[in-house]
């Protein structure tokens, strides 16, 4: 739950602002952001790697309001596409702050980000090396880049969400010698200035022995391509994936610090050890957000079981359905006494797929018009939101000190109307 939750009389309380009254003026689903959580974790990576960068991956969740936290409390940001640029750009984060990432950048995306003066283009590709150096040429401009490595570290996560292994789409594969190849190739590059070599081994890690495998891997590769082509390279970046606990019975992860203590020995045997870079999404955004639903219907099947409905589903969290990913679910509007229960819990959407969670325990009185929270919902959810049904997707309500903000507004019929020109 985020840092300022509680009760009051039974009621959930986030940021000094009650639940029921959340719904009553800005309606459900909705997810609210502890605005205080949010920076204070984003203030815990930044203290915990205070000679180094530290990059909030935009991919977990960004909007303007949290680039504009972000730009003010000292941290970088990265971004993977032209759209998450863009609302970087929108919340005032300094271009020189933004690393572009991505495997498959357009030429119109490369040409933004260098006329932007994005700090640093992240290169994937054999074909990306040349094209943004052609585009860095048109515009005259020596561009700083790293280049995206595969360390050839299988972190144990969900397939989807690994990307160490050999068999990734990202990067150039160390264990291959395409990483040293590409390295020889930026630097032939004249418009191109080589400042920093990148991993990234997954996402929702809770186990600290793939970062440490990926860094010494890191860290013996920029040893050599000093000794053997003398080419110093300023930075490692080794990217995000610290996972955190969804439910109250997952393993509580460790925290920025152990991380960093441990990438900072994996570079320990280093001569002249390379600024350090790491890209937090998760482990920032997640903890910070609960998502609100109403329930709808109460279905009892003798023999099968319990389906609770919201109104709200796969659009709005499509992670169980894609990863098997499990939450925990409580009653926000009112504590009950009633014995627990488990209950499938279910969204609005036409298909079976459209899962919140099997056997989750629930109050046996949990009834029509109940307010349902869901914790850990601040990262890859309103990111990943779709419009399936034609669903509104829902607003992020900030809330601090019993004030609210509200950072996206709630979709409207008219926003989707507006895509149909004919
Ligand atoms: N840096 C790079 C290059 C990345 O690809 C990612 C995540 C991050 C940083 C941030 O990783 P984090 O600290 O958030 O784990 N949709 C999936 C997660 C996809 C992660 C993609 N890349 C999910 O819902 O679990």
């Amino acid at each position: 739950w985020p840092r300022t939750a509680g009760r009051i009389d039974g009621e959930l309380v986030l940021g000094g602002v009650g639940v029921r009254a959340l719904a009553a003026e800005y309606g459900t689903p909705a997810y609210v952001l502890d605005e205080e959580d949010f920076r204070g974790r984003a203030r815990a990576w930044r203290d915990a790697l205070p000679d180094g960068e530290v990059h909030y991956g935009g991919k977990a969740f960004l909007c303007p309001l949290i680039a504009t936290w972000l730009a003010e409390d000292g941290l970088s940001l990265d971004v993977c596409t032209g759209g998450e640029l863009a609302v970087a750009l929108a919340g005032g984060m300094p271009a020189e702050r933004i690393t572009f990432h991505g495997n498959n950048k357009s030429v119109a995306e490369l040409r933004r980000a260098v006329a932007t003066g994005v700090n640093a283009v992240v290169l994937d590709s054999f074909i990306e090396i040349e094209r943004l150096a052609e585009v860095a040429r048109e515009a005259g401009v020596r561009q700083r880049v790293m280049i995206r490595v595969t360390p050839g570290v299988d972190a144990h996560t969900h397939e989807f969400i690994a990307t160490g292994g050999e068999r990734s789409k990202f990067g150039f594969s160390l264990g291959l010698g395409l990483a040293a190849e590409a390295v020889a190739a930026v630097a032939a590059e004249p418009y191109l200035d080589l400042v920093g070599l990148h991993s990234h081994i997954g996402s929702q890690l809770v186990d600290l022995a793939g970062f440490a495998q990926a860094a010494a891997r890191m860290a013996a590769f920029l040893a050599e391509c000093e000794a053997r082509h003398g080419i110093r390279i300023p930075k490692l970046d080794l990217g995000g994936g610290l996972g955190i606990a969804y439910r109250a019975e997952d393993p509580a992860p460790p925290t920025p610090a152990e991380l960093v203590a441990v990438l900072r020995d994996a570079l320990a045997g280093l001569a002249a050890p390379p600024v350090l870079a790491v890209e937090p999404g998760r482990s920032i955004a997640g903890p910070t957000t609960v998502a609100l639903y109403e329930i709808g219907t109460v279905k009892e099947i003798p023999g099968v079981g319990v389906y609770v409905s919201v109104d709200g589903g796969m659009s709005d969290n499509p992670r169980p359905a894609m990863y098997g990913a499990a939450y925990t679910a409580a009653l926000a509007n009112r504590v009950s006494d009633a014995p627990a229960r488990p209950v499938n819990l279910v969204g609005k959407h036409c298909e079976s797929g459209d899962i919140l969670g099997w056997d989750m325990p629930l109050p046996a009185d949990t009834r029509p018009g109940d307010l349902l929270a869901i914790p850990a919902s601040g990262a890859y959810q309103r990111s990943m939101a779709n419009n399936y049904n034609h669903v509104l997707r829902p607003p992020v309500l900030a809330v601090r000190g019993g004030r609210v903000t509200v950072a996206v507004r709630r979709e409207t019929e008219d926003d989707l109307l507006r895509l149909y020109t004919s």
